[in-house]
């Protein structure tokens, strides 16, 4: 494979003035005006990955960490029927994305040959008790690998669901428990360490320097999509020759450098929303990783000095042609506040190819002997030069194929370009403190020892609220 030939493009031609138009458009010089502080980051970046930051950007040439999955894929090849996922935010939606990216779309319905033999996967990110518990009738606990996937190694949710399959578990398989449990997490601390080693449960770790929403490069995405399959030394390599490109100084060749400056320079001009739209089902968890990206590394309280900034893009996710019916009138016509960033599939896996039996009906025979693929790119382009007329700001990644190579190239992409939008803000897009204040009050609320003051404090707060229902 042409490595050239699968790098993802980024065309920002539909930001800047000479396609938008003077009044919403970017001009060259205003990117230029901004290379020298991008330098000053740019070599600040270098100053502090040799440091040991921005741990993210060395994962793909991690490959002994590979080698470690990869034999104990191989070793469990075939023992176990599904596969379930324990984990949420940053250790589920990296997986979910690439499953979602690089499987068949109706990966669990194929049959086990179809699947080459891999287990069905399911990933449960939420602990709606309807949707846990309902998992127990599509699995045969005895032949399911529980995959408890938590960094901290102590998140309520995840824990949760460990204790319910743990004790299901236990009761189907006695002390064989162990043999359908894997445990993913911080090499170091934390519950689910201790209870690793005190249990003796095989464990993969995770660089305790790779925060969980850059984590999706380690065994979090690396050990699921191994066992589905998934070429995982095309992705690592995909996203090694991506964070090559991210490492350009030149703020014009650096695709990453260039959408977090975009969306800064919007952002400061009142346009606080990015929707990314890809125009393919495959990559629509990749948005949804995105999301999560996005929206906590960046918005934030406080700048490093301290200062409250609230700051912080809105992501938003729309999917192409899908949300054409649904949201693109708002995007359209509504308040002209938003940046759009689609992702663009050049060649799809497959053709659908259409015939019309019906010559006289203009209403169908416009679509004879076209394809799908060629409807859904003309949908893609009527709706760019539609927002561009309409002076809406839009971006697009082009993928020349969806494929492990691509797919990796996006995680870097975006990851580096949520550390360089950072700088620009002046935050710590490493830290989540909006995260971990609702984590503290659910453990008050659960009565967890340790958090007496507060679940006081949230007592008294409940007691002095003025309800107002009806
Ligand atoms: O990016 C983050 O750090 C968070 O979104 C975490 O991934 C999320 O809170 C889950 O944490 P953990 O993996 O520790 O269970």
């Amino acid at each position: 494979m042409e490595k050239e030939a699968m790098r993802i493009r980024f065309d920002f031609s539909n930001v800047m003035s000479d396609n938008l138009g003077d009044l919403f458009g970017l001009r060259e010089t205003v990117l230029k005006n901004y290379r020298e502080q991008v330098t000053v980051i740019h070599h600040d970046f270098l100053r502090r990955a040799e440091r040991g930051e921005f741990a993210f950007m060395n994962l793909p040439r991690q490959k002994e960490v590979l080698d470690e999955i990869l034999d104990y894929t191989e070793k469990i090849a075939g023992r176990f029927e599904s596969y379930v996922h324990l984990g949420i935010g940053g250790s589920a939606l990296g997986p979910i994305a690439l499953h979602a990216a690089l499987r068949h779309p109706y990966y669990n319905e194929l049959s086990p040959e179809q699947r080459g033999q891999a287990p069905k996967m399911y990933f449960l990110d939420n602990i709606d008790p309807d949707t846990i518990a309902a998992i127990l009738a599509v699995v045969d606990v005895k032949k399911t690998l529980f995959s408890v996937v938590t960094k901290s190694g102590g998140t309520a949710e995840t824990i949760s669901e460990y204790l319910f399959f743990l004790n299901k578990l236990r009761e189907k398989l006695g002390e064989n428990y162990r043999e359908n449990l894997l445990f993913i997490t911080d090499p170091l601390r934390g519950f689910l360490h201790k209870l690793a080693l005190e249990e003796n449960i095989r464990t993969f770790t995770i660089d305790p320097a790779v925060g969980g929403r850059f984590s999706v490069l380690t065994p979090v995405g690396l050990f699921p999509a191994a066992l589905s399959g998934i070429d995982v030394n095309q992705l690592l390599d995909g996203a090694a020759y991506m964070t090559k490109i991210c490492q350009y100084e030149e703020l014009l060749k650096n695709p990453a450098y260039l959408f977090g400056l975009i969306n800064y320079l919007y952002y400061l001009e009142g346009r606080r929303t990015i929707v990314m739209m890809p125009y393919s089902d495959r990559l629509f968890r990749i948005a949804d990783w995105f999301r999560q990206l996005w929206a906590e590394s960046l918005g934030k309280q406080n700048n490093r000095a301290n200062r409250i900034i609230n700051a912080g893009p809105l992501p938003v996710k729309a999917l192409g042609v899908t949300d054409q019916h649904s949201q693109v009138q708002l995007y359209m016509d509504g308040p002209n506040d938003k940046l759009f960033a689609f992702l663009e599939v050049e060649k799809f896996a497959r053709t659908v190819s259409l015939q019309s039996p019906y010559p006289k009906a203009p209403e169908a025979n416009y679509l004879n002997n076209k394809t799908m693929n060629e409807l859904i790119a003309a949908e893609k382009l009527a709706t760019e030069i539609a927002f561009t007329e309409n002076q809406r700001p839009n971006l697009t990644f082009k993928v020349p194929e969806v494929n492990p190579f691509t797919v990796g190239q996006f995680f870097q992409i975006f990851a580096v370009a949520a550390a360089f939008t950072g700088e620009l803000f002046d935050i710590n897009v490493f830290n989540q403190p909006g995260v971990e204040a609702g984590k503290v009050a659910a453990y008050a609320l659960m009565g967890r020892a340790g958090y007496e003051e507060k679940a006081a404090e949230i007592a008294r707060k409940l007691a002095a609220k003025k309800a107002h229902v009806v």
